[in-house]
């Protein structure tokens, strides 16, 4: 059996198109367009090229784009009255701060300084408590386990009654999207189990999963006999096992590897993400649709 791909480029695509068709619409209404601020805090490689790649997909779909790049010996102090500033912007529906931040400042704190109204990232303990509640009162899921959601249900796979077991507790992945899948609704309703780095048999719950989330960061950590015949595996891990010279550019780029095994899996599971080219690309995506949600919470519309 080989299974069926499930594309985070293709997705992203068909999302992106419905975004851009819905900021049209709403800037010809009403006038306005979703505003985007991204705060970036020294120069970390990886998250240069994570908010250049933000502010270019936000430009794409048509909202109010703004990089805020400050300096690595930016004080604390300093960046919660620039959080502030954006705080009171009425044509900023949308404040990220990448993370990680320099050691001096403490990310709780500034995290929890952004307006929950605007915490695009969904990071806010208010927003992590208005998840937990699910239904009506959610307003950012965190954009991973969004855009997980977002596949599963674009790719046609039934979550009601399904056993869904999520492999890893972390905040921004593991613990919102086993709350995500239990919730009463569509592309939800699931049986969940979570398991981790102290559970005792991984391979028997991996092996009762209908839908398999792997967030664990550990590269192959899912081996093939893990997986029951025809299950949707959701591969979150991004892992970099080594380097190589790219063919296209010339220029030396990570090589990645998932959590699971991915050439042994696909010939078992009905669904599987490959890595890159999965989960990946959902991310942005997701955040572009909140920056969307928060414009339209803020003009009574859905
Ligand atoms: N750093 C890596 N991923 C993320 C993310 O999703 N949001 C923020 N704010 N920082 C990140």
């Amino acid at each position: 059996m080989t299974a069926k791909l499930i594309k985070g480029t293709e997705i992203r695509e068909q999302i992106l198109e419905e975004i851009t068709a819905e900021v049209a619409q709403i800037k010809e209404k009403h006038g306005v367009v979703p505003g985007l601020v991204t705060i970036l805090v020294g120069e970390n490689p990886a998250s240069v090229s994570y908010v250049t790649l933000k502010i270019k997909t936000a430009h794409r779909v048509g909202f109010k784009e703004v990089q805020d790049n400050q300096p690595e010996d930016i004080s604390e102090e300093q960046l919660l009255a620039l959080i502030d500033k954006y705080n009171k912007d009425d044509s900023i529906h949308g404040i990220l701060v990448q993370l990680p931040l320099p050691k001096h400042i403490d990310e709780k704190k500034v995290l929890n300084a952004i307006d929950p109204d605007k915490d695009v990232d969904g990071f806010h303990p208010v927003n992590v408590g208005r998840l937990m509640i699910g239904g009506d009162e959610v307003k950012f899921p965190p954009c991973t386990p969004a855009g997980i959601q977002e596949m599963i249900v674009r790719s046609g796979v039934e979550t009601s009654g399904a056993e869904v077991v999520v492999v890893g507790r972390s905040n921004i992945v593991g613990k919102p999207i086993a709350n995500m899948m239990l919730q009463k609704g569509p592309g939800a309703n699931s049986t969940v189990t979570v398991v981790h780095t102290r559970t005792r048999d991984l391979a028997y719950h991996c092996k009762r999963a209908d839908i398999l989330i792997v967030a664990a960061g550990v590269p192959g950590l899912v081996k093939p006999e893990w997986i029951k015949p025809g299950a949707c595996v959701i591969d979150v891990g991004v892992n970099r096992v080594g380097e190589k010279i790219s063919e296209k550019t010339g220029k030396k780029v990570a090589i990645l590897r998932g959590d699971v095994d991915f050439e042994a899996a696909k010939e078992i599971a009905g669904y599987i993400t490959p890595v890159p080219g999965g989960v990946g690309p959902m991310t942005i995506t997701m955040l572009m649709k909140n920056t969307l949600k928060s414009l339209k919470f803020r003009l009574g519309i859905d």
